[in-house]
């Protein structure tokens, strides 16, 4: 059986005032029908580009997808035309960001933008689209929605806001849910609530989830399988049980060690990766984990690591020093 997203050789690059950069340079990884896969990764490291260049939403002109493919439901959607993809964003694809408000219209009140989406997406009548609205909020753990539904997005805390981008983002029933960072912005307490608020929802509708952090926690808490990305390309995938107790790439076992953990408390035990991630129009085509090591072997820095599949599902780009076989 194919999976519901395949993305096989993501190229996408930005047009900067020191020439062209690629952010993403060759990713490949999918998402099996109902599944979570956790994108991990640094800041920086191309997480959020990935995704936008999933659903059609680079910022235009400077973002543009280069190379690859797409597939979605095996449909490639660098294919589908503008039309096309704003029904499948919002439809069968929704998508939460880690701020609300650069998804929410500050001018319209809550209500009116659910209804919106919904009239977008399906054959609903404005009462029907009302009275599904107020489902919703109620189902996302909106206290009082008949009422909150003529707030303005301003009149909600965080966590609140947080939970109305989810309700918009699942009222059509997408098959994919895309969440970008979606608890960075909240205190502890509501993160947790809007993880659990995410898995219930997922569980009811059975749709795949793109769980994108930078959090580890987060990923073993919540995913099936996890990729894990470095300065623009997937470095290691595998299903989360086998990540984390197998890691064969340098980069995921700095990245695994630099979870404090709770046992031994202390600060200064905590283990962070040495070094700094290169400044993108200075990555180079080899294996960028040497270059963050300063290792000085021209091999290794200019001739880009095999990726591939070592064992069932557990992919590595094969550096000779940084994958462990
Ligand atoms: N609008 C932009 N213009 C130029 N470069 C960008 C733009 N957005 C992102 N980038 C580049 O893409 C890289 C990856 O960014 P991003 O995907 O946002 O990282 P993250 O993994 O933190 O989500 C950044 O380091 C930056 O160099
Ligand atoms: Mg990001």
């Amino acid at each position: 059986m194919s999976d519901l997203l395949d993305i096989r050789g993501l190229v996408t690059s930005f047009q900067t005032d020191s020439g062209e950069v690629r952010a993403v340079d060759g990713v490949s990884f999918s998402v099996g029908a109902g599944k979570t896969v956790g994108l991990v990764g640094e800041s920086g490291c191309g997480k959020t580009v990935t995704s936008m260049s999933i659903i059609d939403l680079l910022p235009k002109p400077a973002g543009h997808v280069k190379g690859g493919e797409i597939l979605f439901k095996g449909k490639d959607l660098r294919k589908v035309d503008h039309k096309e993809m704003r029904k499948i964003r919002g439809g069968e694809i929704g998508v939460i960001f880690q701020e609300p408000m650069a998804a929410l219209n500050p001018v319209h009140r809550i209500g009116k933008q659910i209804v919106e989406t919904l009239k977008l997406h399906e054959e609903m009548s404005s009462r029907e689209a009302l009275q599904k609205s107020i489902e919703l909020l109620d189902a996302v753990g909106i206290p009082a929605p008949e009422s909150r539904i003529s707030n303005f997005p301003h009149q909600l805390s965080g966590g609140m806001r947080q939970r109305v981008m989810i309700a918009i983002a699942l009222a059509c029933e997408p098959d994919l849910l895309i969440a970008d960072e979606p608890t960075t912005a909240l205190d502890v307490t509501v993160q947790a609530q809007i993880l659990e608020l995410i898995e219930s929802m997922q569980e009811k509708l059975g749709m795949a989830v793109l769980m994108i952090t930078h959090d580890l926690g987060v990923i073993a808490e919540n995913c099936d399988e996890v990729v894990v990305m470095y300065a623009g390309r997937v470095v290691e995938r595998a299903p989360v049980e086998e990540l984390f107790a197998r890691p064969r790439h340098a980069y995921t076992k700095g990245l695994l060690s630099s979870i404090p953990k709770l046992e031994n408390e202390r600060k200064s035990e905590l283990v962070t990766i040495p070094g700094q991630v290169a400044a993108i129009q200075n990555f180079v085509p080899g294996c960028r984990f040497c270059q963050r090591m300063e290792r000085e072997d021209e091999n290794l820095l200019n001739v880009r690591p095999e990726y591939r599949e070592i064992s069932e599902g557990h992919w590595v780009e094969t550096c000779p020093v940084c994958f462990e076989d």
